[in-house]
């Protein structure tokens, strides 16, 4: 469980690019994750155009690694493939986790950019995508080769938050 522990969020990142095999991999871990009664409501916007990453760093007042990034994956959840539409964001937040540790498990560095449920910053993916009114922006991954790892946190380990049969 190496790379659950050591997962973190980066937010600058080395020029390079992030490979299409990479780019691929964490991909297939996100459509992995669970989803109530298998929906697998997502889709995804892969962003390595610097004009578009641009643009998505102002799509929040939290998205500035966006414009550092070589690599950005706009997460959506898709209405008309929902058959539990009131735990999509729960879906989209298993599948964003699996972004993230895919990401560290491949040497990347990544961090979730929080998107829904704030309508202006929702609006703001809707209209730079020109997407239709059934695909939600739920979060923006941002992406690259870590300019340096920031430590892990090691202080969240707190036994006393665990209750056996009750609280
Ligand atoms: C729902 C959600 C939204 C987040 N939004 C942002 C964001 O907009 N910008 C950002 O830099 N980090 C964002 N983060 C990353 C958190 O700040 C980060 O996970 C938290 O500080 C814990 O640090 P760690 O990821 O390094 O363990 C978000 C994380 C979550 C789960």
């Amino acid at each position: 469980m190496n790379e659950l522990f050591s997962r973190v969020s980066v937010r600058d990142y080395m020029p390079g690019k992030v490979e299409k095999d990479k780019i691929d991999r964490m991909l297939e871990a996100a459509m992995n994750a669970p989803s109530a009664r298998n929906q697998q409501p997502w889709e995804f916007i892969v962003v390595d155009d610097r004009e578009y990453l641009d643009a998505l760093a102002k799509t929040s007042p939290y998205a500035g690694p966006v414009s550092r990034a070589p690599l950005a994956i706009v997460v959506l959840g898709n209405r008309d493939l929902m058959s539990a539409p009131q735990f999509w964001e729960q879906d989209l937040g298993a599948c964003t986790e699996n972004l993230l540790l895919s990401a560290t498990c491949l040497g990347l560095g990544a961090v979730w950019i929080g998107i829904a449920p704030v309508r202006e910053r929702m609006n703001a993916i809707s209209d730079l995508f020109d997407l239709t009114e059934n695909m939600m922006p739920f979060c923006i991954v941002a992406v690259g080769y870590p300019k340096e790892r920031p430590q892990p946190h090691t202080d969240r380990n707190k036994p006393e938050r665990v209750h056996y049969n009750g609280y």
